[in-house]
């Protein structure tokens, strides 16, 4: 049973194979109090002795005549700010007479088989109630008739725990949210480091790993999306702890627009973690009977430092967040047109980038941006899906059947949530942008944000791309996203509901990829924000692949893949090989090293197939057969990071099948050195006592000698820049 109660001391304690998480009712004032998270320990029937009661001079008490009832001391599940607790708090509600003052008490619990769905949001999910098990708590705070309920689901195959957190108004009068974060813990002691992923457009996902001091540090969004600059993803490690081995707590938010993840450590050296909805510009009305759900939060712990976190969240991600036909499924070998042609093609140029594409064993051809009305630049007809017929003269329709009728499947980008002045839906219905009446609206490339808190926007945005989709062949949708949100205001909300409008662009944008799967369930769907600009979590429920940047330079991939993989599977990255000099970075790589680096991606090419010399393409169909042959391992194999590019001149990674009988390894060198020494790398992830045979590699090797003694890299170039090399590793006999 996971799930463990202690009724008389009020203790939960959710446990399975790897993990426990333990906290209890602060018996003297009702709140909850944490107690223990990490690896698995023992149950017993009362953990009141890890309860810290001590007085403190200079502290608030919350009972008269105590002094040991501080809030500020006591580490806490979920905590308010200002009845004796001054650090940040996890919500914050103003009520009728303008005071945030509130005390939700312990009420009760239950628990579940399985996982309840979060309405309107995305969230991991269970195929069998055997699979987890939640507990709800309920709190109710009785002078403001709130209830506040928190869930826990703990996986039994995966050392990871989800929380959200769901607010009521159970009595007569409005209430304001000011604050709602998914989830919150004290930890007892500040000896971590704090990792996440940073960037930029065209640099996005750089792991940035540094000691937590006293005070607040933290990484967010305030963009209406999750954003290129800051991934709704933190990491607690202790500076002991590697790729491979070591304690990390790892917190994902299932969520697409603002954050805040934020660590605050205190003078006692306590390490207040959160995660949720970015506080800053949030504001949610609660009228009485209304509700409101918090996006979830994934917290994994793992012995087996940040690679073993990565496993988990890949595993979990890949399989029980990720929906649909394509969960399973192999992902096709795509071409896209964007690098090849931009705007500037005519179906004939279309065709012979099909026709050629075929050749070479690609099997889903997409069509970039530039297809609808007059969009021959990026100053025009975003929020037109209508195909521009003088460049393609038989539509999308027409395009699309004869795609298929050279054997590969038809993809199509749309940017839905977008116009521009220069359309036709604009001039139409110029209110359904967002913006303030009376002031000046920002553009992004030169483009508006359509209004997706208003149902009717959503609808009529559903029925546009539903027309094209309907009459054509259509297996792939690119949803892209290239601005991000300024002047927010929405005309069709009152002012006491404007600090709502972020939130509800967000679960409009939900409501249109559900509707859009739920018609069209066979489509692939790839989400893309200007590249990486919303590659999060809470995208891959809708969309099981994300364009992880728009920088397709080998190199620059080799870290922003890196970066991406420490939360995200690689079935979900999307990498494609494209031309060089590279478009982004001006850099000339080998060709091999380019698909050497996507192989590790959902994979395709994205370049003018009818500027390749005969070598080229000989080299790219070579390509594809390997990739066809492997792309199970890829894709459903346990990835693990040998040698960061970080702060070296060298990467590595390799993919392990699930019966450890078969292994890829890339390794990669960016700049050549003179007369370099020789270099092995450990692999890792492989069976000690299986006997392996390595590609090129002469007598076969057991797994041990490969992981301990390493692979000498002997088949890599010693001279050039940007070169790499992949080792492809089989099972040759199992040792007595
Ligand atoms: C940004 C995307 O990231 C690119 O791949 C491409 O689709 C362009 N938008 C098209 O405008």
């Amino acid at each position: 049973m996971p799930i463990f109660v202690n009724e008389k001391t009020q203790e939960f304690h959710l446990q399975n194979n790897g993990i426990s998480y333990i906290f209890g009712v602060i018996s003297e004032s009702g709140q909850l109090e944490h107690l223990y998270f990490g690896k698995k320990i023992r149950h017993r029937p009362s953990f009141q002795h890890l309860k810290e009661r001590r007085r403190h001079s200079a502290s608030t008490n919350r009972i008269e005549g105590s002094y040991t009832t501080s809030l500020e001391y006591i580490k806490q599940e979920y905590p308010a700010y200002g009845t004796t607790d001054f650090r940040m708090p996890a919500y914050e509600i103003r009520d009728k007479m303008g005071s945030t003052i509130s005390d939700f008490r312990y009420r009760g619990y239950s628990i579940r088989k399985g996982k309840p769905k979060l309405e309107g949001l995305p969230a991991t999910y269970t195929e069998n109630i055997h699979e987890a098990e939640t507990l709800e708590i309920y709190l109710f705070d009785d002078v403001l008739g709130g209830e506040l309920i928190l869930f826990y689901t703990i996986f039994n195959g995966w050392d990871a725990i989800t929380r959200h957190a769901v607010f009521s108004n159970k009595g007569g009068e409005r209430f304001y949210l000011n604050a709602a974060m998914s989830a919150s813990i004290d930890f007892p002691d500040s000896d971590f480091e704090m990792v996440t992923l940073a960037g930029a457009w065209a640099r996005e996902m750089d792991v940035q790993a540094k000691p937590l001091g006293r005070g607040i540090q933290s990484v967010y969004s305030a963009r209406g999306a999750s954003s290129h600059q800051f991934n709704p993803f933190l990491a607690l490690k202790r500076p002991d702890a590697t790729e491979g081995s070591g304690e990390v707590y790892g917190f994902s938010l299932v969520y697409s627009g603002n954050f805040l993840a934020q660590v605050e450590v205190d003078n006692f050296h306590v390490t207040r973690i959160m995660i949720g909805i970015h506080p800053f510009q949030f504001k949610w009305k609660l009228n009485p009977g209304e509700t409101f759900t918090t996006p979830e939060c994934v917290i994994v712990y793992s012995v087996r430092g940040l690679n073993g976190m990565s496993q988990t969240y890949h595993e979990l991600y890949r399989t029980r967040l990720v929906r649909g036909i394509w969960r399973d499924k192999p992902r096709p070998v795509l071409f896209n047109n964007w690098e090849a042609t931009y705007f500037r093609f005519t179906e004939e140029k279309i065709l012979t980038l099909a026709m050629e594409s075929k050749k070479l064993g690609i099997e889903l051809f997409v069509l970039d941006d530039g297809w609808f009305g007059r969009r021959d630049n990026d100053k025009s007809s975003l929020g037109d899906w209508e195909p521009n017929l003088e460049k393609l003269p038989g539509g999308i329709k027409g395009l699309s059947e004869k795609i298929e009728a050279l054997g590969m499947k038809f993809g199509l980008w749309f940017e839905p949530e977008m116009v521009n002045k220069d359309s036709n839906l604009y001039r139409k219905h110029p209110d359904w942008v967002i913006s303030v009446p009376g002031r000046p609206m920002s553009h992004g490339r030169n483009q508006y944000v359509l209004d997706f808190t208003r149902d009717e926007v959503v609808g009529y945005v559903f029925e546009a791309m539903s027309r094209t989709i309907r009459e054509s062949k259509i297996s792939y949708i690119k949803w892209d996203m290239n601005r991000n949100m300024t002047e927010v205001f929405s005309k069709a909300w009152p002012k006491s509901r404007q600090g709502e409008i972020f939130h509800r662009y967000i679960l409009g944008v939900y409501k249109l990829y559900e509707k859009l799967i739920s018609h069209f369930p066979n489509i692939l769907f790839e989400s893309c924000a200007s590249g990486g600009g919303r590659f999060d979590p809470g995208m891959l429920y809708y969309a099981p692949q994300t364009w992880a940047s728009d920088d397709t330079d080998a190199v620059e991939r080799l870290k922003i893949q890196y970066g991406a993989s420490l939360v995200y599977p690689l079935s979900s990255i999307g990498s494609h090989v494209s031309a060089v000099p590279n478009h982004q970075t001006g850099r000339i790589t080998p060709l091999e090293t380019r698909a050497n680096a996507a192989y590790f991606g959902a994979f395709g090419y994205e370049l003018d197939l009818t500027s390749l010399t005969v070598e080229e393409k000989t080299a790219i169909k070579k390509q594809i057969a390997f990739f066809k042959a492997k792309r199970a391992l890829f894709r459903f194999g346990r990835f693990y990071r040998l040698l960061s590019p970080f702060p070296s001149n060298e990467a590595a990674w390799m993919a392990v099948s699930s019966d450890q009988k078969e292994a890829v390894v890339g390794y990669y060198r960016v700049l050549a050195q003179p007369n370099p020494p020789f270099s092995r790398i450990r692999l890792a992830g492989l069976d000690p006592g299986m006997l392996y045979a390595v590609d090129g590699y002469g007598e076969p090797v057991y797994g041990d000698e490969l992981m301990q003694v390493g692979l000498l890299l002997d088949k890599i170039e010693t001279k050039g820049d940007f070169v790499s090399s992949l080792y492809c590793i089989r099972a040759a006999e199992k040792d007595g």
